[in-house]
Formats: C-alpha cells, structure tokens, sequence
C-alpha cells in the first residue's frame, strides 16, 4: 500500500464560521477528506485564539463547540478525519520552543499575514508575545503531524512559507529529515474569497457582513435582501455593473446553472433587470446549498456530549502523532538525555 499524504489544517475558535470560511477552506477539506488519499488532521486552534483574547477566556470556550459543530455540519466526518483541540495537545507548544530559536524577530516582523492583523487590531507596540509568534506555533501544529499538505485559504500563504524555512533550517542544523515541508492547498482561482454583503473585499464577523453556516431561512433570505449590487442601477430599465456586484460574485461562485446565470448578466448589464430578481434567485441557490448543512448542525448540537466526545477521541490519537514527532525532535536536538 502506498502510504498516504497528511494533510493539517484548522481555525481559531473566536466565532461560528461562515460561507467566507467555507468556500475559502471548509469545502476543499472536505474533498480531500472524501478523496481517501489523506489522513486528515483538522485542529481546532484555541491556544492560537487565545493570543489575543487572553482576556476573554469564555469567548474561545463557546465558540470551541461552535466551530466543531460548523465542521460536523459541512460534512467533517470523525470516521475519516481526525478533529482535534490545539490546548490538549502539549507536543505543540514544545516543539514552539524548539522552532521559536530557529527564527528572528525581524523574520517574523516580515510576516504580511501577522503584520495585517496586527494593523487591523490595532495593537501598535502592544502586540501580545504569543500572538506575534503564533507563525511558529503554526509550523508546530502542521509539523508534529508530518503534514505534506495544509489547505487553507490564499492569505495563509507567508505562514506556509514560514513553516517550510523552520523544516529546513531544523532539517539542516539536526541533520535529520524528521520533519516533512508543506505545501498549501488553496481554492481554484476566483472561487476561493467572497465579499461581504456589504461589498467589503472582506467577510468577517466584526464588520457584521456574514452568512453564517447555522443562519436559519430566514435570516439569509433578509441578508441576501440586504446585499450591496451596483450603486448607479437605480431604475429597473437602466444599465446594470455586474462586476463588483456582489450578487452576481456570489451566483459565480455558489451558482450551478452557468447558462442561467451567464442569461442574468447579459440582462442586467442591458437593463430591464432589478436587483429584487436576481436576489430573489442568489437566495434559493444559497437555501439550496445551506439547507442540508444547517440540518446536520441542528442534528448535532442537540447533543452536544457527543461533539465533545468526537474531539476528546481525535485529540488523543493526535497526542499520541505529536508526542511521537517531539520524541524524533528531542533525540535530534539532543535533549533526550535520559532516554
Ligand atoms: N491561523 C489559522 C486561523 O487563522 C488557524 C491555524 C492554526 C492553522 N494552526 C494552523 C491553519 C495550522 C493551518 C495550519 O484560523
């Protein structure tokens, strides 16, 4: 039997997740979770979250089990996929240590990914130790698994390329090839970052501009309702924008019916077109998408003891992965010293 890829990928707990994190992740992992040549490793990254809301403890811990339940929901299948909590995993944060004198402050001050958030965080000079090094425990996670492969969307790229220069390095100096290079695994081009409803480039909780997996009907037809389209197609009967208008970006990304959804452009684009109609069928291709999902979500949040059984299976068989790797990692370095 040819030994399979492993792939590692996960999410911080600060929110329920929503269709940005599904067609920018959620939707790649599960096929490859149902492709059968991965042993998948989805991590539930709570240490990471709590980097920037040590404050906040009960945010993370209730939205551990939102964010498990959004992976059951979108079809995460604990017989296939291994789910995991990053907290009850203590190889990681060990083999943060040993990563973390293989790296610069300036290196890590380069990092767009963490320099954007810290921007957008505002957090000056008064960044959080842990959250400035969380590049390195994110190598940790993806390593300690042996992962080939971490799928996850574009703006994860530098952490990536951040991890591979920790391997080789680690590789180079310890002169073993314990640990294993990743590549990303990113959504096909166009389809993988949708806007809010808003028309923000960005979907997110905090800009109050989300479709979450769990919205019930009514709530998505009203957002969908609400959606920004194209400021200068005031008149039915006027010429309409297609591009930048969010709701033709989402019909070409969740829409199945191209030659209808190519006959809507060229109608709207001639005028004649309101934006009333096009929303009304932008909300039955979403209904028709979500529907299933938020099913199995309200299936599994009537019990949540059995979620939080699924994570306690997956983060001991993960223990026994990672404590395996740091065993490697400890002789490598040479601090094994008493066997
Ligand atoms: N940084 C990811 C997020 O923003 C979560 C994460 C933690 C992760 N460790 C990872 C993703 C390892 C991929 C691989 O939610």
């Amino acid at each position: 039997m040819t030994q399979k890829h492993v792939f590692l990928t996960g999410d911080r707990p600060t929110g329920k997740l929503h269709i940005g994190h599904y067609v920018g992740s959620l939707k790649n992992r599960v096929q490859l979770q149902n492709s059968g040549d991965y042993e998948p490793y989805i991590m539930i990254a709570d240490t990471q979250a709590l980097t920037d809301n040590a404050r906040d403890p009960e945010k993370i811990q209730h939205s551990l089990l939102q964010v498990a339940l959004d992976y059951l929901a979108v079809g995460l299948d604990p017989q296939k996929s291994t789910l995991l909590v990053q907290s009850q995993i203590p190889a990681l944060s060990e083999l943060t240590m040993v990563y973390l004198n293989l790296i610069t402050v300036a290196r890590l001050n380069r990092n767009p990914t963490v320099k954007t958030e810290i921007k957008q965080k505002a957090f000056g000079e008064s960044v959080p130790a842990g959250f400035f090094i969380y590049p390195v425990s994110q190598a940790a996670d993806i390593t300690a698994f042996k992962a080939d492969t971490v799928p996850v969307g574009d703006d994860q790229e530098p952490m990536l390329e951040q991890t591979r220069e920790i391997v080789r390095s680690f590789n180079n100096i310890y002169g073993q090839k314990i640990l294993v290079e990743p590549e990303g695994y990113f959504p096909p081009k166009g389809q993988g970052r949708i806007p809010g409803l808003d028309g923000n480039a960005k979907m997110s909780k905090s800009l109050n501009n989300a479709i979450y997996l769990g919205d019930d009907a009514d709530t998505i037809q009203k957002k969908v309702m609400s959606m920004y389209t194209d400021p200068t197609h005031v008149h039915v009967e006027d010429p309409g924008h297609i591009e930048g208008n969010t709701v033709f970006t989402y019909l070409d990304i969740f829409g199945t019916d191209q030659a209808k959804i190519a006959d809507l452009k060229a109608q709207y684009q001639h005028g004649g077109l309101g934006d009333v109609k096009i929303k009304r069928y932008l909300n039955e291709v979403l209904q028709a998408e979500l529907k299933p999902i938020r099913e199995r979500r309200e299936q599994f949040a009537a019990d949540p003891a059995s979620v939080y059984a699924i994570l306690k299976k997956g983060s001991e068989k993960a223990n026994q992965v990672a404590a395996q790797t740091l065993h490697e990692v400890r002789h490598a370095v040479g601090v094994d010293y008493f066997g």
